[in-house]
């Protein structure tokens, strides 16, 4: 189990790189993604058959790449995510299946990808399994079960209960069985993921669940998915989930569940927020202080539109200021960080509920650099072109090397695909 990180509020480097250096290279926001920490994060899950990496929580291709180099496989929940996977050298069939679509449903685009690709499906929804029935009937799929409760950091994370969209409710299962069966659909794999936070506590509930389950889908099973929802550290206090417990009640279901039906059954975890969360920082720039009543407002040149976790959840993320002067001993303020966005949800430090709230930084002036950090898990990809702003550049550092992976959008990519009605649709701009 890792040790929890210490958190500093100056900062000078990430991963070795002056921060200065990242910043006059790349400009800002511009996330940094921190190699070493990810491969550390997919070693920590050694114990598991199979890490099975949930995409959504950052899908740049070279990410995508460089968990696939060590063994990763990967999962999808829309047909641009098995694209992506595929572009980053993942093939579409395999056993385990490299990819795996799970959802709630299928939109067009995504049925005919699976269908065309055969990609290995995790229905959520018992409408999936007739729609992929009609079209490829013989092919092997997995249910993602609803066991009637749930767990989460903030209610929006909260995937599992009466209440909660995802999955088929455990109640159906025997229902799921038969379509699959009347539409020639093999069902060889069980999946939950409660929501995010997991604690070991509700985790001996889940695996009880899981086990029902399982017996309901009978010894065509082949294989076992935790999910995710593994924590991270995001501040002081916190800590991590005992790995060596959590991994010891899957496998305990698992090897209950061989017994049952006499054969193997592969164990899969399927982590996004573990495997990134701690390698990302947002690299942001102070571009006005203002004081106002007895509050001090360091406001950046990122918004919700770059890191959206405040704004939805009232998420907490660490923050440290890089001294221009080196001095890592300023006297400390309590400030308000927000961003440039026309929006009073603007805000880096808000509680739940959207509360504003202060954090203790070092005393800073425009121009100084703010770094956002454990910002790796649900940053970059839940960005936004809101208030017309463009895309954060993204840049890997593995080994010492500095990579853009992915450069910072332009107008001309803000606008590309808006038409003027009766106009070519060249417009103006793209033509100087
Ligand atoms: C099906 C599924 N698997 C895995 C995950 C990853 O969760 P986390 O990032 O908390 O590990 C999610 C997150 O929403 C999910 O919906």
């Amino acid at each position: 189990m890792p040790t929890p990180p210490r958190f500093f509020t100056s900062r000078t480097e990430i991963a070795g790189i002056l921060v200065a250096e990242l910043a006059r290279q790349f400009g800002t926001p511009t996330f940094v993604y921190d190699a070493a920490v990810i491969l550390e994060r997919i070693g920590d899950l050694a114990a598991f058959d199979q890490v099975r990496y949930a995409q959504k929580a950052c899908s740049n291709l070279a990410i995508l790449d460089l968990v696939r180099r060590h063994g990763v496989l990967v999962d999808a929940v829309s047909a641009a995510e098995i694209r992506r996977a595929i572009a980053a050298g993942y093939s579409a069939q395999g056993d385990p299946p490299p990819i795996v679509y799970t959802a709630d449903v299928f939109d067009a685009e995504s049925l005919e990808l699976c269908v065309e690709q055969d990609i290995h499906v995790n229905c959520g929804s018992a409408d999936m399994i007739d729609q992929l029935g009609s079209r490829a009937p013989g092919r092997e799929i997995t249910l993602r079960i609803n066991p009637g409760f749930g767990h989460g950091h903030s209610r929006k994370t909260n995937t599992g209960g009466r209440r909660s969209k995802h999955g088929i409710w455990r109640q159906q299962i025997a229902e799921c069985v038969e379509r699959a069966e009347r539409c020639r659909l093999e069902i060889t794999g069980a999946h939950m993921h409660i929501g995010s936070g997991t604690d070991l506590e509700h985790l001996s509930r889940v695996c009880g669940a899981m086990e029902k389950a399982a017996a309901k889908l009978g010894p065509g099973l082949k294989s076992i998915s935790a999910g995710g929802g593994l924590p991270v550290v995001y501040r002081p206090g916190e800590d991590y989930v005992d790995l060596d417990a959590y991994y010891a009640l899957w496998n305990a279901t698992r090897k209950r569940l061989e017994e049952k039906f006499g054969h193997a059954v592969r164990l899969e975890i399927e982590p996004g927020r573990y495997l990134v969360a701690e390698s990302g920082y947002l690299v942001t720039e102070i571009r006005a202080i203002k004081r106002q009543a007895d509050n001090t407002f360091y406001l950046v040149d990122a918004g919700f539109n770059n890191l959206a976790r405040p704004v939805l959840y009232g998420a907490y993320h660490p923050m440290s200021i890089v001294p221009e002067d080196g001095d890592m001993r300023r006297p400390e303020q309590e400030v308000i960080v927000g961003g440039p966005l026309c929006e009073s949800g603007d805000i880096f430090t808000q509680k739940k509920g959207g509360f504003v709230t202060t954090r203790l930084l070092p005393e800073a002036k425009v121009g100084e650099l703010l770094v956002i950090e454990c910002a790796g898990a649900y940053g970059s990809v839940m960005g936004s072109n809101y208030n017309s702003k463009p895309l954060a550049a993204e840049v890997l550092i593995q080994d010492g090397q500095v990579h853009l992976i992915r450069r910072r959008q332009t107008f001309e990519d803000l606008v590309r695909g808006e038409i003027i009605p009766g106009q070519s649709t060249r417009t103006e701009h793209q033509d100087q």
